[in-house]
């Protein structure tokens, strides 16, 4: 069974992917990971994110950088963000994704066009969102626990940033897949999304399309 959960920065998609995974025994891929390293990767180069041959360049990263803490950081989203609009880099990192989705057994995969590129054949698919504020209220909660310091306005422009070029790209953009679910979880604490999700997908396993 292969799951595809794609959805915005902040959407809470690799919790719910996670918890997707933790219950039907799959394996897991943060795709937004790559697209981090390379980003990452681009950067220790004193390569340009914007440029592409920059970004192709940083496709080879090493693997022990995907384990990187700094891959986490927020200024390391935006850089995935910018390489991820090149459609050098997206070809590069498609098979690993596609290999990873198609391994023996299935497996549960987190990103932007899982459910459009990657796996359009998977079982079930979730599109994973909630309001650009309610994104940005969580992100700042959570920065702010780290101590890292900022204002709840930069997260929101961030997050709009975020999601203007993850739409906006000509190349596997962010977008629903038709037959995706749609699980705004604006209103819903992370348990009750989770139950929602992990429903959807029983209800997959019991009636395949
Ligand atoms: O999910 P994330 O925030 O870690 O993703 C970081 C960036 O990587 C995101 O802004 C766009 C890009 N990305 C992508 O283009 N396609 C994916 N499947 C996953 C992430």
């Amino acid at each position: 069974m292969i799951v595809a959960v794609d959805g915005p920065t902040a959407s809470g998609k690799g919790t719910i992917a996670r918890a997707i995974a933790a219950h039907f025994g799959l394996p897991v891929l943060d795709t937004g990971l790559l697209y981090r390293a390379v980003g990452y990767q681009t950067q220790l180069n004193h390569g340009d994110a914007d440029d592409a041959n920059d970004a192709l360049a940083a496709c080879d990263f090493p693997k022990a950088l995907l384990d990187d803490p700094a891959l986490r950081y927020e200024s390391t989203g935006g850089l995935a963000s910018r390489v991820s609009v090149h459609p050098a880099v997206r070809r590069a990192l498609f098979q690993r994704q596609v290999d990873f989705a198609n391994q023996p057994g299935g497996a549960v995969l987190d990103g932007r066009d899982i459910g459009t590129v990657i796996a359009p054949h998977a079982n079930a698919k979730l599109f994973v969102t909630a309001s650009p504020e309610e994104r940005a209220r969580r992100r700042h909660v959570e920065m702010l626990s780290r101590g890292v310091a900022v204002t709840y306005d930069a997260v929101l422009a961030d997050i709009h940033a975020r999601d203007a070029r993850d739409t906006g790209r000509a190349d596997a953009p962010l977008r629903q897949a038709d037959d995706a679910l749609l699980l705004d979880n604006s209103a819903m604490d992370a348990k009750e999304a989770i139950a929602a999700a992990i429903a959807f997908v029983e209800t997959k396993i019991r009636r395949p399309s």
